[in-house]
């Protein structure tokens, strides 16, 4: 038989290096990412957390000695946690207007004001006894008092100066009470990234420990999302749009990729995603013992986001990938 002309040579366009980066469909840029610190009361300590490699907790004179270092190789942008502080059944120290979150706050704007974009979480679970993201009521978190506790915690991050808070408890209605708690103080230019479509995960497991934040009971089922769901995924995202979040964030990141396509495909707001502890702390563990090449690991999964939708990445990786250069 005689041989049909192949016309259709889709390996043209890989042939070579320049090509292959001109055809790329998806580009990361340094703009794009978000660095996560924990901040502790006290002072000169960085301690390691076990699981997360790379990755401590600071006492506020040692971070703003590394955040200066990170801005140096172009990490601007970073996502605050504070951890250690009192803890109680009210969260009370939560919306303290002296917590060591709202002290890194206004220290961090004062030495760095517009070069530095700081973020910071908002949720009570490593403020309650209990470890819970809420108010526990009878065993059960309580939405309503739950929002009313965070709202506050949001305003006193944003009282301190926060470019933007991201609460991430995944109460109802808690984006439309910040929002208008802001508002009602004057604030309303600071934004609010929604953890909109959180999922109860087990990839969360490092940074419990990071943020001594695991609950002491039960789990976070009755709050964050059921990981078999997408299409409901969508609606808790959609509601937070409506509520007036301005960012609106997947998470976890590797194991929801469908979810972030999806979203991004459902709104026009920007689509974050956040790359959590226990997909770090996989990759770190195996590039420790040798089984994965780690910088082509790392880069092939922040592609897969940005492929996916995300234009915003929440990332541990972010410095190391700054630093040597993989981006
Ligand atoms: C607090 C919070 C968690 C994470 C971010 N904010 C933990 C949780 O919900 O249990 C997870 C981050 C990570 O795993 O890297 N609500
Ligand atoms: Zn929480």
């Amino acid at each position: 038989m005689e041989k049909q002309p192949l016309n259709i040579r889709p390996r043209r366009l890989r042939k070579s290096p320049i090509l292959r980066d001109m055809v790329a469909e998806t580009r990361l840029s340094r703009e794009m990412f978000i660095y996560p610190y924990f901040v502790v009361p006290g002072k000169k300590i960085k301690h390691k957390i076990d699981a997360m490699p790379g990755i401590h907790h600071f006492s506020l004179d040692q971070l703003l000695f590394d955040v200066e270092k990170g801005m140096n190789s172009g990490v601007n942008k970073i996502l605050l946690f504070g951890v250690g502080e009192k803890k109680t059944g009210d969260a009370s120290s939560s919306f303290s207007n002296n917590s060591i979150v709202v002290k890194a706050v206004k220290e961090l704007k004062r030495k760095f004001g517009e070069d530095l974009f700081v973020i910071t979480d908002v949720c009570v679970c490593a403020y309650t006894t209990h470890g819970h993201c809420g108010i526990l009521n009878d065993g059960y978190v309580h939405n309503d008092s739950s929002v009313e506790v965070i709202s506050k915690m949001a305003l006193a991050h944003a009282m301190a100066g926060a470019d933007m808070v991201a609460p991430s408890d995944m109460m109802d209605g808690r984006i439309s009470a910040i929002r208008g708690i802001l508002d009602k103080n004057r604030l309303e230019n600071t934004s609010i990234m929604s953890y909109a479509s959180k999922f109860a995960s087990a990839y969360y497991g490092p940074f419990r420990e990071a943020a001594d934040s695991a609950p002491q009971t039960g789990d976070r089922k009755s709050y964050q999302m059921d990981f078999r769901n997408a299409r409901e995924a969508l609606k808790e995202a959609l509601i937070d749009e409506q509520e007036g979040a301005d960012i609106l964030m997947v998470k976890p990141a590797l194991a929801f990729l469908d979810i972030i396509s999806q979203l991004s495909l459902n709104t026009l707001l920007p689509v974050a995603c956040y790359n959590v502890s226990g997909e770090y702390a996989m990759v770190k563990a195996a590039s420790e013992r040798g089984w994965i090449d780690e910088p082509k690991i790392v880069m092939e999964n922040m592609h897969a986001f940005a492929r996916a939708g995300a234009g915003i990445i929440i990332s541990y990786h972010t410095r190391q990938m700054f630093e040597s250069g993989w981006l």
